[in-house]
């Protein structure tokens, strides 16, 4: 339970220029990465939210001597006096990305005793294919009814998932880094994030080729040598704020992210009438000469329109002029911030029968209401409404907001939004 609410006055277009903080998803998988390496690395441009905090504070447990200068988006880690202690479940229950310690601790180690991974209650979230990613290195994999030990000499395999998986690709590679031999990965995830790892990998020395397309592969390394890397902008966070800004009608420039990232969206917001300028390392969002027209969504895998951002889209769906229909393919449970649009005068219809689509019929206005964030995305598509809405929403469990949007709130009012936090 969050002691505090976010409060949001809506019908306030934004307008000026705001900028990327570095991604949440390519430093959660960064930072475990550290580990791997035989002497202290440098990451720049990592951003201040919850998970990152969450990492550094298990890599600390850990032996790691890690500096974070918030300020400077400047992370310090040396993991030479590293120990391979168990990390206990209240530690790795926070977030999803703690699962990341397995492939960094089995191939630094070739062993791992983590607790179970938590995150967003999006859907079931197995990782079935990350263990038999695993198994297939040489690890036998063992759950312990509060986490899972890992053990093995690892030695490169090919595998081939059976669902494209963000985190299994990244799990595999983390553990195949250094494993002896090569290691082929196919039907592997190709999001932006991914292809950050590798590249990270890689200037400490691993041979990863492939990244970004369906197949990677890596040949295993004896060592891993220091580092200073800069990771790249926030996808998700460029893409709420383009939406944020095309939902108010607003006038917004977003510097310090990477276009070609966004083309998903940019395509849905051109299909809406809304006009998206593409910079060299900026976009600008501009208002509709008329109202948005309705569109539909299905999410897929990269360079696919993201899952992370069907939720934010909702928001400025619920106000376009037709019916809009949202096909979900990635997760089972994630339309339950429509719910909380409901109570604001959202008309949506939720076929119980199919629990991966949503029709949205545009209404002429939604109204505040009190709401309740049920994660991450789901509290950001509330915000969106809230800016969208007559009055003033008041938002429950504001907390998952904090998880991986760093200092969004000063980014909104920097752009005139009325949003402001209230104690409970
Ligand atoms: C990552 O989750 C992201 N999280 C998610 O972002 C994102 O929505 C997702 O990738 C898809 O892009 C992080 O990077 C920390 P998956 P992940 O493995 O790795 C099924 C956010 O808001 N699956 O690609 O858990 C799974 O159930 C978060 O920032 C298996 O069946 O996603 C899902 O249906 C939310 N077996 C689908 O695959 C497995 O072993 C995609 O999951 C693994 C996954």
């Amino acid at each position: 339970m969050d002691n505090y609410k976010l409060l949001v006055d809506g019908g306030i277009p934004l307008k000026g220029e705001t900028y990327v903080s570095g991604g949440k998803n390519t430093s959660v998988a960064i930072i475990p990465a550290t580990l791997l390496c035989d002497g202290p690395c440098v990451l720049e441009n990592i951003p201040d939210i919850e998970d990152v905090r969450v990492l550094v504070g298990i890599l600390r447990y850990l032996g790691a001597e890690v500096d974070f200068d918030k300020t400077a988006k400047r992370l310090c880690v040396d993991p030479t006096h590293v120990t391979n202690k168990p990390i206990p479940g209240y530690m790795t229950g926070h977030l999803r990305a703690s699962y990341y310690l397995w492939g960094a601790l089995l191939g630094r180690f070739g062993e791992c005793d983590v607790g179970y991974p938590g995150g967003c209650t999006i859907g079931s979230r197995p990782y079935d294919q990350h263990i038999k990613g695993f198994e297939a290195l040489g690890a036998s994999v063992i759950d312990r009814g509060d986490g899972l030990f890992m053990q093995g000499d690892l030695a490169g395999a090919p595998f081939y998932f059976q669902r494209i998986t963000v985190g299994g690709t990244i799990n595999i590679m983390l553990a195949a880094a250094r494993a002896r031999g090569t290691t082929i990965l196919h039907n592997a995830a190709r999001e932006p994030h991914i292809v950050d790892l590798a590249n990270f990998l890689n200037s400490m020395g691993a041979v990863v080729k492939g990244a970004g397309t369906d197949t990677i592969r890596i040949r295993g390394v004896s060592s891993l040598h220091s580092s200073d890397y800069a990771i790249i902008p926030d996808q998700i966070e460029t893409g709420t704020l383009m939406i944020a800004a095309a939902a108010t009608r607003g006038d917004v420039v977003i510097r310090g992210c990477i276009p070609t990232h966004m083309e998903a969206l940019s395509a849905k917001l051109l299909e809406m009438g809304i006009s998206v300028q593409e910079q060299d390392d900026a976009i600008h969002v501009r208002p509709p000469v008329r109202f948005h027209r309705p569109v539909d969504i299905r999410t897929q895998e990269y360079p696919g329109f993201p899952t992370d951002l069907q939720q934010p889209m909702s928001a400025m769906l619920c106000l376009a002029g037709g019916r809009s229909v949202i096909t979900e393919t990635i997760f089972e449970n994630r339309f339950l911030h429509l719910r909380e649009m409901l109570k604001m005068g959202a008309h949506v219809d939720l076929d119980e029968a199919n629990r991966f689509v949503a029709v949205i019929q545009g209404v002429s206005e939604l109204h505040g209401a009190t709401v309740t964030a049920t994660d991450l995305r789901a509290g950001a598509a509330l915000v969106i409404a809230g800016l969208i809405a007559k009055g003033t929403t008041e938002i429950r469990e504001p907390g998952f907001i904090e998880r991986g949007y760093e200092h969004i709130e000063e980014k909104l009012r920097s752009l005139g939004a009325n949003i402001r936090r209230e104690g409970l």
